[in-house]
């Protein structure tokens, strides 16, 4: 399983705070941190970042000078020195993870707010709309962020992002554990693992390509 590191977000950074930390990151992405018109964005993407930094650093033994990263044509975040420790960012609301493997992985949080199930019905998959659905209202809600986290850890773990499109592969929730139906093959012939777990307001989950 990756290694997941949590971060609450309790109270805003002070300025200071927040101008020492962007002093850890590269130039490139302290660049993009400060184009957000939002300082809550600005902090959250931030946060990630360093996030990231410290559990590649536990991991290899790095020193943070040391690290060099890049992006694939995605937009994805990928680490180039050293090599082989694949990682993944997410943030919503006053969470902000980053999951940490040997090889590619997607990691999602997501707050769960009220939505409208046909957003559902546009963007999964006819099985998977069917199977919410029928789910007791009380629990519908829980599996809409659970199916949503998942499906997004799959194409964040994949690299392509939202340039796959969510209703072309299947979550299955149906039987036995977490299983990726991927009949159109869109997501390669990897084999996935899958972690799902709930933290207060929020759903996060991970997939972890092998
Ligand atoms: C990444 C993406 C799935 C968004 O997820 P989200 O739920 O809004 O945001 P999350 O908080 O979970 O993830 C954001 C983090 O994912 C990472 N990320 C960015 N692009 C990524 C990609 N293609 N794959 C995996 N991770 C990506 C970054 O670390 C980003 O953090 P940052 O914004 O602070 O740099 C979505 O923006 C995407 O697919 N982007 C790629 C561009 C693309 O293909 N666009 C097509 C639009 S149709």
């Amino acid at each position: 399983m990756p290694d997941t590191y949590l971060l609450k977000i309790n109270k805003d950074l002070e300025k200071k705070d927040f101008d020492r930390l962007l002093c850890y990151v590269s130039e490139d992405k302290r660049e993009r941190i400060l184009r957000f018109h939002r300082f809550e964005d600005s902090q959250r993407s931030l946060l990630g970042d360093i996030l990231a930094r410290y559990a590649i650093c536990k991991r290899s033994g790095a020193k943070n000078a040391e690290l060099v990263f890049g992006l694939n044509e995605y937009g994805k975040p990928i680490l180039i020195k050293p090599e082989g420790i694949h990682f993944n960012i997410s943030h919503s609301g006053e969470w902000v993870a980053c999951a940490i493997d040997d090889n590619p992985v997607g990691i999602d949080i997501e707050m769960i707010k009220p939505v409208d199930y046909k957003i559902s019905e546009r963007f999964f998959s006819e099985k998977e709309y069917l199977f919410l659905m029928n789910q007791p209202e009380e629990m519908r809600l829980k599996y809409f962020y659970i199916f949503w986290t998942l499906k997004e850890s799959c194409i964040k773990a994949d690299g392509r992002g939202l340039s796959i499109p969510f209703d072309s592969f299947t979550i299955d929730l149906d039987g036995k554990g977490i299983i990726l139906q991927d009949e159109k093959n869109v997501l390669g012939n990897k084999t996935h693992s899958y972690f799902e777990v709930e933290i207060d307001k929020y759903v996060l989950s991970i997939c972890a390509s092998k």
